[in-house]
Order: structure tokens, then sequence, then C-alpha cells
């Protein structure tokens, strides 16, 4: 049996699925494989472990409709056509839970740099603009207290509404399309209505998955609804924010900051006027990039990959 990885994915995955005598072909180039190479890559293969971005959409399904299964090196899979694939019977696959508190640290690591404004200040230094010590300029916002708003109260927001409210103290509110009644508990967070998510939180961290429902939810409208000292975060998708209005919002002083894993598009273009302001910080996606989370994401690959090709139910489906 053969396997096509657009990407690099962890050792530990690569030698469970040789130890399986499954045959390996790895996409080698410093680029995200394009859509038409992909195809390419596919025909003569039993199955994929798609990395990155790449559209898993209905064209690229049936010019590939033999694969016997496909694994996403990701638990997000806005960019999978699911309809078409369970159409077609092909099981696809992804890696829920092992990346959650790596993609939280993340949020949290984006929500106290922008509220001190690290990564800004991190840059003057570079530049050679630390002349003296002053008291009172560049100042940042206090954590300790504040509300946290989470949009997406799973597994990644719990784990982000738990960091906050050890480390700051800070009560939680969620929205969610239904109610996480464990989470609840857990973090006695309370659900609110999405405006008065806006309304009321002094920093929303999103975790909601990309869907027709979240597309550009943050938008200047949501903004407006924002306190002028709010922080927004975003470590889910970059569609779920509009780049135009956010820019906007924190040029003319609507909400206070922002704090990007994922941006739209991606990669960001170094010239975002994002990247210069102060209150800002970006990171390329790199949300669940630590050691153990890309070893233990690169395990569930390679049990969906070995699972499918023995035509067994994944044990992480996604249908
Ligand atoms: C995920 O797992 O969805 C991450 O964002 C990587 O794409």
């Amino acid at each position: 049996m053969k396997v096509f990885i657009s990407g690099n994915i962890a050792q530990v995955g690569l030698k469970q699925l040789e130890e399986n005598h499954i045959e390996i072909t790895q996409w080698q180039e410093d680029r995200q494989i394009s859509a038409d190479e992909l195809t390419e890559a596919c025909q003569d293969q039993d199955a994929l472990v798609s990395v990155g971005p790449n559209k898993i959409d209905s064209k690229f399904l049936n010019a590939c409709k033999h694969l016997k299964v496909i694994a996403l090196h990701s638990v997000g899979f806005d960019q999978v056509d699911v309809e078409e694939a369970r159409k077609l019977s092909i099981p696809v696959g992804n890696t829920p839970g092992v990346l959650s508190g790596a993609t939280a640290d993340t949020a949290f690591l984006l929500m106290l740099a922008v509220s001190r404004k690290a990564f800004y200040l991190h840059k003057k230094i570079i530049k050679g603009d630390w002349q003296n010590y002053e008291p009172t300029p560049e100042l940042g916002i206090e954590l300790n207290g504040k509300i946290l708003g989470v949009l997406g109260l799973g597994k990644i927001g719990l784990e982000m509404a738990k960091k906050c409210a050890g480390a700051f103290q800070m009560p939680v509110i969620y929205h969610n399309r239904s109610r996480n009644e464990d989470a609840e508990q857990e973090v006695d967070a309370k659900y609110v209505s999405f405006d008065e998510l806006l309304e009321q939180s002094d920093v929303i961290s999103v975790h909601t998955a990309l869907t027709e429902e979240t597309k550009d939810k943050f938008s200047m409208e949501a903004f407006k609804k924002m306190k002028p000292k709010s922080i927004f975060i975003n470590t889910a998708r970059g569609g779920i924010h509009n780049e135009k209005d956010l820019i906007q919002a924190l040029e003319e002083k609507i909400i206070w900051g922002a704090g990007l894993d994922v941006t739209n598009p991606e990669p960001m273009k170094k010239d975002n006027p994002l990247l210069n302001m102060d209150n800002v910080a970006v990171l390329p996606h790199i949300g669940s990039a630590t050691e153990e989370t890309r070893d233990a994401m690169a395990k569930l690959i390679a049990e969906n990959i070995i699972a499918g090709l023995e035509g067994e139910k994944l044990p992480y489906p996604i249908w």
C-alpha cells in the first residue's frame, strides 16, 4: 500500500507507517503543493496525508476517487468537502484532542503579548530605539480579573479558559451554537448571546471552526459592539475575522489590540499594516507547533491511515 504525504510530519508517524509496510512518498519542496500537483501526486497512491491548507474539494475528490483514506494533519477540516467525500465513500480523519493544550498556549501567549505590546517593543530594541528608561511610554493593560469571552467553548476554548481563570482569575463567558455544561462547571463559565459576548468581554478568544456561519463573524459591525479597551485573539481560522475591518477597528481605536495566529490570507504579506501596530501580535499559524503535539498528531495520522488502508473504521473520523 502507498501513501502520499504533502508536507513534513513527525518521524514517529512515518516510522509507524513504515512498520506497517506502507510505502511513503513525501512532497519535498519548500512550498505548498499546488492543487494540480496534489491531484497528480495522488494518482498512483492508496492514501493521502494532507498537510496544510490544500483544498480537499469536489474537484480533487472526484479526480482521486481511488483513495482509500485521507488523513488531515489538523483538527480543523474547513478545507474539506465532507459531503462529497461521504458520497464517494472516501473516509477522512483528523487529529482531535491532542493539540488543545498547545493551541490554547498560543492563544494565551498572544493575549499576554498584546496586553504588554511585547512584539512591538521587541522590534523597537532590534531597531536600536531603546534609548533610556521612561516611566510612561507604551503602557500595557493588566489582565487580572478581566472578563474572558470565548467564542467556541470546545476542547481548545476550555483549555484557554482554564489558563485564564487560573493565571489571572478571569471570569469566563462564552458563546457556542449549543451550551457546554461540562465546561460551564469546570471553569464556571456563563453562556451568553453573541452580542453579549461582544459587549461584555475584555478579551475575546476565538476557538470555533470556520463555517458559512462563522465566516467574517468579526466584521466592523461586531468590532463596534466590543469595548474600546478590548483585545481580540484568533488562533482558529483567519476567515472568521474580516482583516480589513480589523485593521480599521484598530486604527480607529474601536478596539484596543489584537493577537493573531491565523490570518486571511495566509501567509500574511510582509507589508500588512497589522505588523507595524504597537498593540498587535501576529504569529505564522503555529498554534499546535510543539514537539510533543506534532508527535501526537503524527501518531493519530498514522492510525487513521493504517485503519483506512485495512478497510476498518477510522479511529479519528470526520465522517
Ligand atoms: C489545526 O489543527 O486545525 C491547525 O490549525 C493546523 O491547521
